[in-house]
């Protein structure tokens, strides 16, 4: 951690996270790494337990030792019961879950019911943020049920720390951010979070509350823009015979559009991305602007699921009875996450179509099997005996008609490709995020799909 070398002695504020999700619990954790004293509280009673035994309730790199570390200098404490961690804090970072709702927009019910909970126990001032992803204007709302209900002439104000952590990159994320974001509405509360983050050296950016939570849905609705732009792209390379790769590569160098964002193929999954960007149009139309153009978003992206299944397709001629092995099941690598994975629908599908699978991921098994064997999941009623899980890759690889790449994870860059030929009933890979080196594998004797990789090596195989 870079920690500012002026700033050593910050001061130790008492801070309460309500939620010990992926944004909580990372949050929690790292507010008691600066040194402050952290109170997480969640309501599932099982997840606090688990904590407390040092038992992660979801994989992210590094969390467990950060975790174990402040219980045992006892910065950081687990708790079951609102009241108690909000009368002992005089921050609390809201952080519950807001997921969505059927008409797209974000169920706050978590929140406001926290709210309600700060009010009934206002001993003292307190400065309460939002660190969730919530609509624009929900501070706003935080801070009228308060005032509402508070028993108290205790002062609060409402603050909004939008968090921009990845999953997989969470703890990295927290500590080297390209930028913090605070919402206030008083020199006070910014002077307070100015101060939980002194050790931490990057850039913060001050705006109004509204401001601060419009920053959040702008960027995620950005990056899943950019995603499908280039996916977008990578259509037209397949139908035009000409190389994604080539064309990120080239677009990357260009400082203002920059590489990142940029990769091709299966499309984006996830919490957020799906989520906020319902989130976003649901709200920008609330407000009287159509925000069309993410809806083509989540067009394109939902159509490059269909386009790989397709492209699959179109090889195997017939999917009943064909063996698909499937690497990678997660969302995107290092992390444990299923939501939303582009994986769930490709694999409902071929299962649709009667093949048999051979399901492989290095962290999200017990996750994916959990959902595929769900009352009334897609796996259950006949089709279970069709989905397997292995392993490892190679167990998945074997007699299969194709092998289907779905997250990057790094082993799989280590898979040694002659054995996986050898051991393949017939050497089709279907690369759903352009991982491998099309070339290679096709020198191999393999036959290459891509997501707009140029002629997706057709030829070269039919030249071996
Ligand atoms: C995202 C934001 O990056 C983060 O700032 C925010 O706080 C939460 O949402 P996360 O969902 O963890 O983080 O994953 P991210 O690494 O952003 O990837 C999102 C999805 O986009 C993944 O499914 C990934 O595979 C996909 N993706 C990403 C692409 O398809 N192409 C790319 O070039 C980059």
């Amino acid at each position: 951690m870079k920690a500012k070398s002026d700033k050593k002695n910050t001061k130790k504020y008492n801070i309460c996270v309500v939620g010990a999700g992926h944004v909580g619990l990372v949050a929690a954790a790292c507010f008691a790494k600066l040194g402050h004293a952290v109170s997480c509280v969640d309501s599932d009673l099982r997840r606090i337990k688990a904590l407390k035994n040092n038992k992660m309730p979801f994989y992210e790199p590094d969390l467990e030792c950060l975790v174990k570390k402040g219980v045992k200098e006892k910065n950081l404490s687990f708790l079951t019961s609102l009241v108690e961690g909000v009368r002992k804090a005089q921050v609390i970072f809201i952080a519950v879950g807001t997921p969505p709702q059927k008409d797209g927009s974000a169920d706050l019910s978590s929140v406001e019911n926290v709210a309600q909970v700060i009010a009934g126990n206002l001993n003292s001032y307190k400065l309460i943020i939002s660190k969730s992803t919530v609509p624009v204007q929900t501070g706003k709302k935080i801070k009228e049920t308060i005032s509402r209900y508070k028993k108290s002439s205790q002062n609060f104000e409402v603050a909004s720390n939008p968090e921009f952590l990845r999953e997989g990159k969470a703890i990295y994320d927290f500590f080297y951010p390209d930028r913090i974001v605070i919402g206030v509405e008083s020199s006070t509360a910014e002077h307070i979070l100015r101060d939980i983050y002194s050790k931490v050296d990057a850039p913060i950016i001050v705006t109004d509350v509204n401001t601060a939570e419009l920053i959040k849905h702008a960027s995620n609705s950005f990056l899943a823009t950019k995603i499908s732009f280039i996916n977008a792209v990578s259509r037209i390379c397949d139908l035009a015979g000409a190389d994604i790769s080539k064309i990120t590569q080239a677009m990357g160098m260009d400082k203002r559009i920059g590489r990142d964002f940029l990769n091709a193929g299966i499309g984006y999954g996830g919490f957020c991305f799906p989520k906020d960007l319902e989130a976003f149009s649901y709200i920008s139309k609330k407000l009287g602007y159509d925000f069309d153009l993410l809806k083509e978003v989540k067009n394109i992206n939902e159509g490059q699921r269909k386009n790989f299944v397709e492209k699959v397709k179109e090889r195997l001629w017939i999917i009943k009875n064909k063996k698909i092995a499937v690497l990678g099941l997660a969302f995107k690598p290092d992390t444990d996450d299923m939501r939303f994975a582009p994986s769930v629908d490709i694999i409902n599908f071929f299962l649709k179509e009667g093949a048999h699978l051979t399901l492989y991921d290095p962290q999200a098994k017990p996750e994916a099997v959990k959902l595929f064997s769900a009352k009334g999941g897609s796996a259950s009623g006949g089709k279970a005996g069709r989905l397997k899980f292995s392993k490892g890759p190679y167990e998945a690889i074997k007699g299969s008609d194709c092998l289907c790449l779905l997250t990057e994870w790094g082993e799989f860059k280590k898979l040694n490709l002659e054995k996986v030929k050898r051991i393949m009933r017939y050497p089709l890979i279907a690369d759903g995020r352009n991982f491998f080196d099309k070339n290679k594998v096709c020198s191999l004797g393999f036959e290459y799909i891509g997501m707009g990789m140029q002629s997706d090596g057709q030829s070269s195989n039919t030249k071996k």
